[in-house]
């Protein structure tokens, strides 16, 4: 048996734990005929038409890995297997009608599950996000193919787990710099308003922004409004006594409809709508550098600095991209461990030949969920005690101490 392997979309600390965990229970079966295949760069060999798989390709493309090869790979960040975001049912975006659409699927389901025979293998396990999982989801349910997953993302959002590997070792590393950063920007006495990854979903900001105790949170989930959330804020807070600011900013967070039009000189509705998208037809929130935009407003606004000037407080606004950063470096302790129950349960489901499912944390436990279901998006949900935490950390941080003690 030839089990393949391949890593999808953007990195994550853990996508390697993930492999050596497949490795390490593969090599526990002490099965001589069966071989794990790396297939290189994400889907972009499933891209190719089939007559176009010469052996030179498929040679590119594909690389047995042995454990003996790869000692403490679950150490190590990045993937060795490369990763891309390539997209086998890109052209799909361009089909409006459903039957359409539907029997598109399908074709492209089946093509791709006919090019296991071609590159040699019997079943295949992706590693990915939404997007990587949702596509063999699509190939399981439309092509019947050998296929399982295992959730990836520093995002953290996908339904079917309680949590992706990589998000715990991003929301340090973006915990680090909110701590860290106070430390100039005390020395200063500025406002710095900090950019987080994570796209559509806010987990990552909730969770390093509550950790570090930023003063400001914007969520994707919930449009800010300017004035409310941040310039009161920062009154209230200079007011207080506080000298130096701390905003941490999700890279999706988005001023509302009212707001953007009464407060926004440098960016439109427009421009949000027309941002543009991905592949997977995402659309690339971090090309508006929203952070940038709220550092050139709050420049902005004279008001304000007076008041802060009145206060005895600097008005100097800074700001900062994590970008990249938040997914650089080695997985942490739970990432690494996470990985490796990932790579070593989705193995064992195909030697089982358990096909169709995604591994997924619940509590403590690692438990197979349906693949469709499980590659579905989640989102910080507003209701939630996170939300909660969050509110409350940002209210009584630009209370006076006399009120909060009068409380
Ligand atoms: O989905 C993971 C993620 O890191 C998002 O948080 C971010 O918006 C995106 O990938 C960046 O993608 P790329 O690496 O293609 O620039």
């Amino acid at each position: 048996m030839r089990v393949g392997i391949l890593t999808g979309g953007g990195d994550a600390p853990g996508f390697n734990a993930v492999i050596y965990g497949a490795l390490l229970r593969a090599y526990k079966e002490s099965i001589d005929d069966l071989e794990v295949i790396g297939i290189k760069k994400g889907w972009e060999v499933f891209t190719y038409k089939n007559e176009d798989l010469t052996p030179e390709v498929i040679n590119r493309y594909t690389e047995v890995l042995e454990i003996a090869d790869h000692d403490d790979l679950h150490t190590k960040g990045g993937t060795i297997i490369y990763t891309s975001r390539s997209n086998p049912f890109k052209a799909l975006a361009k089909v409006k009608d459903l039957d359409e659409r539907k029997a598109r699927e399908r074709e492209i389901g089946e093509d791709m599950a006919s090019k296991f025979e071609i590159l040699g293998i019997d079943a295949l396990i992706a590693v990915g996000g939404d997007d990587t999982c949702g596509v063999a989801a699509a190939m399981y349910k439309h092509a019947g193919a050998n296929v399982c997953a295992c959730p990836k993302t520093i995002d953290n959002d996908l339904a079917g787990t309680d949590y992706t590997f990589g998000f715990f070792t991003s929301a340090q590393l973006a915990t680090n710099v909110l701590d860290n950063i106070t430390t100039t920007a005390h020395s200063h006495q500025r406002i710095f308003v900090v950019e987080i990854m994570g796209r559509d979903a806010g987990w990552l900001t909730v969770y390093s922004g509550i950790a570090a105790g930023a003063d400001i949170i914007l969520l994707p989930e919930k449009p800010f409004d300017f004035k409310e959330d941040v310039l009161d804020v920062l009154k209230a807070r200079a007011n207080a006594g506080y000298k130096y600011h701390i905003i941490a900013c999700s890279e999706g967070a988005v001023p509302t409809k009212e707001s953007i039009e009464r407060d926004f000189t440098v960016i439109s509705q427009e421009d949000i709508d027309k941002l543009p998208k991905d592949v997977f037809g995402n659309p690339l929130l971090a090309k508006l550098k929203i952070s940038d935009k709220i550092t050139k407003e709050l420049i902005k606004q004279e008001e304000l600095s007076a008041f802060f000037k009145k206060c005895d407080a600097n008005y100097e606004v800074r700001s900062v991209i994590l970008g990249h950063t938040m997914r650089a470096g080695t997985p942490n302790v739970f990432d690494r461990v996470l990985g490796l129950r990932y790579g070593y349960h989705a193995m064992q489901y195909v030697l089982e030949g358990n096909f169709g499912k995604l591994t997924s944390l619940q509590g403590t436990e690692i438990k197979p969920v349906d693949l469709v279901e499980g590659s579905k998006k989640s989102i910080v949900d507003l209701s939630s005690d996170l939300v909660e935490i969050k509110d409350a950390i940002v209210a009584v941080k630009h209370k006076t101490k006399e009120h909060l003690f009068l409380k």
